[in-house]
């Protein structure tokens, strides 16, 4: 990612602490594409995410629902997981594209695995990757924003 920044955090309560922070820029039509492996810490980043909007809900990993959708704080939270879904149809079947069109969206959007929905999605939003390290709770956290 060119013009981002990178956080390193030590476990996952820094990592929380961290999309907390960064949970203040967004307001409702934003969408935040949330990328990395399996137990990269993804969801975790969205539990900052809903705290740091000041919001109550319990977030879960919505695997199998696709959507978990939390609603108690200032703005609206539409956590996807993309993980599961077959192919495009089937987002499209779901109704997906009104979380991503800035007309109809009733908050934010913040996607896991959005590789999954390639064409679904279009810039400009804000892009967060998770890596991985050699060391087992350390993260790297790459923030930014995609334009075009
Ligand atoms: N620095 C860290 N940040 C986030 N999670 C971490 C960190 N170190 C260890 N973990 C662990 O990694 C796992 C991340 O799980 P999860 O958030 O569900 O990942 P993902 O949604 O990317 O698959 C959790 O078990 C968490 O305790
Ligand atoms: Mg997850």
């Amino acid at each position: 990612m060119k013009n981002g920044i990178c956080i390193e955090t030590h476990n996952e309560d820094e990592t929380i602490k961290v999309a907390q922070k960064i949970a203040g820029v967004l307001q409702k039509g934003d969408i935040l594409l949330l990328v990395g492996d399996l137990g990269a810490g993804k969801t975790h980043f969205v539990k900052g995410l809903v705290k740091g909007v000041g919001g109550k809900d319990l977030v879960t990993s919505p695997t199998f629902t696709i959507l978990n959708t939390y609603e108690s704080g200032s703005v609206i939270i539409n956590h996807f997981d993309m993980y599961r879904l077959s192919n495009m149809e089937e987002a499209l079947e779901l109704g997906f594209q009104e979380y991503f069109d800035k007309n109809t969206m009733n908050g934010v959007s913040v996607v896991e695995w959005p590789s999954q929905v390639e064409g679904l999605i279009n810039p400009p939003y804000y892009m967060v990757e998770i890596k991985k390290t050699e060391n087992q709770n350390t993260r790297k956290i790459y923030f930014g924003k995609v334009n075009k």
